[in-house]
């Protein structure tokens, strides 16, 4: 469990279905991610029992970003490659809580999480170019621009540019 000045940050669990089915069934919080647009509570279990089989079970890598005891969103920071020991940030935080600065806070944390484990580390992330709050996010912890992939984003009917971002 990692912990921020307002957030608890901890692993997946089902009892949390209920804050994540409200996440997970607006589409504009998925609309630039892969996650599913969700319209049932059973899905929603689904995928975070998905999350819990996913989970690196010897070096926590996805978190359930809780506010008082309420799951606001998730965030992972994922092992992409062991060798050169690069890891892939991403974040989700429910609509009415955009704008507090709690990604940046939650992002923050698992950055020096990961850096304090493997000093090394080289993180990555993208931000679709349409999502600002997203590139802010990035750029507040550290990250800087590195390509832009030319509809490098697809999903159902919409193409964009993917903006690459990392501290190296
Ligand atoms: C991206 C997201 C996680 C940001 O969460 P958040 O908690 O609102 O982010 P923060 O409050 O930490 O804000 C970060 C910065 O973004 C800026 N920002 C927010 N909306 C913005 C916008 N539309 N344009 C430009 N900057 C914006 C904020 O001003 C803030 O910068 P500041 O602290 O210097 O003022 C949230 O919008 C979200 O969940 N979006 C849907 C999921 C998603 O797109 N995830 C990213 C892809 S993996």
């Amino acid at each position: 469990m990692l912990k921020t000045k307002r957030l608890d940050l901890v692993g997946f669990d089902v009892k949390y279905a209920k804050d994540f089915f409200e996440l997970w069934s607006d589409f504009e919080v998925i609309k630039y991610t892969f996650t599913p647009l969700l319209t049932t509570i059973d899905e929603c279990i689904n995928l975070i029992e998905q999350q819990i089989i996913r989970t690196n079970k010897d070096f926590m890598d996805r978190f359930v970003i809780l506010l008082n005891n309420k799951a606001i969103g998730m965030i992972g920071c994922i092992c992409m490659d062991k060798e050169n020991l690069v890891y892939g940030l991403y974040y989700q935080i429910s609509r009415v809580h955009w704008g507090c600065g709690y990604a940046s806070e939650a992002a923050s944390v698992i950055v020096q999480y990961v850096l304090k484990e493997y000093p090394n580390a080289i993180f990555k992330a993208e931000a679709v170019s349409e999502n600002p709050a997203s590139a802010a996010v990035l750029k507040k912890i550290g990250l800087k621009q590195t390509y832009i992939e030319r509809n490098g984003f697809k999903r159902n009917n919409f193409e964009l540019d993917l903006i690459h971002y990392s501290n190296v």
